[in-house]
């Protein structure tokens, strides 16, 4: 028997989300400043090879049943394909997934599947290409939408789109479910987050899950679905009558932190217990010290043991976290 990742509130981390690069090839609003985020120095990032220990570490000590990389943006990394096949080596069985924009994946599907890769979740906000090239800052919708039709014939077992909820968004949210129904992808919307780079987020102009409900039920009949599993974040709807589902991700108005089962891992190597708290735990330097697996476990089960109960955005005194999401990997 493995030993968990638990905390003082019971919770057990179970599923591991890897930031492997703060580099992104699109400017997001909810997400990056415009110039981009500052280079990690070279030195400071985790090789590929650092990446494939710490996998191994939380997957044969520590319990974890699931890992998904994530960025910036992972496609940006031009070893992810060598860090999907060492994982795969390491953690024969365990799900690996990515979090990506799509750009480039056109190219790349193929071998990522081949080197182990199981899902992909893409972020796709809307199809209109000039919407598109406001939210993002970059006209590059074509791209994305050869990404996502390459990711549907490579040999995954599923392909997810995920779009931030933003009053944008929502008026182009039941094109973008029409588009997705078509396409034979899932969808899900994502309530914004205060992790924007330029803390311009504010919870009088977030848009709620309810609201994107209300405009979908006037041209598709949703009905709820039963949570498959009570840590994922997203709820589910089939859609006029299904198999095809909508979902929503409500982090802010029906947030799931108590039920929440994850552990992070930064491209620096620093173990953080949750989106939002900016205490962090230092692997690298353990690792790079000379740190056995086990030592660098029971550092890992010491970070997550302090994970606070959740994120408090609607408190009066809540600051959101230093990094930004495209520092932490959503
Ligand atoms: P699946 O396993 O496919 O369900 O993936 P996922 O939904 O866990 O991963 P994905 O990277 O697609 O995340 C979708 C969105 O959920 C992210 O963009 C975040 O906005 C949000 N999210 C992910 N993890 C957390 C979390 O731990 N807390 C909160 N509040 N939101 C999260
Ligand atoms: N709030 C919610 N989700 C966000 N993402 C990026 N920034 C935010 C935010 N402020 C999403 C991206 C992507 C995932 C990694 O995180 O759209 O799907
Ligand atoms: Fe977990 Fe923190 Fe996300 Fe809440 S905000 S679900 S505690 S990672």
């Amino acid at each position: 028997d493995v030993p968990e990742l638990l905390d003082r509130f019971g919770r057990v981390a179970r599923d591991l989300r890897v930031s492997i690069t703060e580099k992104c090839s699109l400017r997001c609003t909810y997400c990056m400043p415009e110039e981009g985020l500052p280079a990690i120095p070279r030195e400071q990032l985790l090789t590929a090879d650092e990446i494939v220990r710490l996998v191994g570490v939380a997957t044969s000590r520590l319990g974890v049943r699931e890992v998904r990389f994530t960025g910036g943006e992972p496609l940006m990394r031009r070893d992810l394909e060598e860090i999907i096949a060492g994982c795969s080596r390491t953690a024969p069985g365990v799900p690996l997934a990515v979090t990506s924009n799509a750009i480039g994946l056109e190219h790349r599907a193929r071998a990522l599947a081949e080197a182990g890769l199981t899902r992909v979740n893409i972020s796709l906000d809307t199809v209109d290409r000039a919407h598109f090239a406001r939210l993002t800052r970059r006209d590059r919708i074509g791209s994305v939408l050869a990404g996502i039709r390459a990711a549907k014939t490579a040999g995954f077992t599923r392909v997810k789109i995920n779009a931030v909820l933003m009053p944008e968004t929502l008026d182009g949210a039941t094109e973008l479910l029409a588009w997705c129904l078509d396409e034979g992808v899932e969808l899900r919307f994502i309530e914004q987050m205060p992790l924007d780079a330029d803390h311009e987020w504010a919870r009088a102009n977030m848009v709620p899950a309810q609201r994107l409900l209300d405009v979908l039920g006037q041209r598709f009949a949703l009905t709820e679905t039963e949570r498959e599993d009570p840590s994922a974040p997203a709820e589910r709807w089939t859609v006029d009558g299904g198999p095809a589902t909508v979902g929503v991700i409500a982090s802010v108005t029906r947030s799931f932190c108590s039920d929440c089962d994850r552990t992070r891992l930064t491209a620096e190597g620093t173990v953080r217990s949750c989106l939002f708290s900016d205490r962090e735990t230092d692997l690298r330097a353990a690792l790079r010290g000379g740190a056995t697996d086990d030592e660098l476990a029971a550092l890992w089960r010491g970070a997550m043991w302090n994970k606070w109960a959740g994120h408090g955005i609607d408190a009066a005194d809540f600051v959101p976290p230093q990094r930004s999401m495209g520092a932490i990997g959503g």
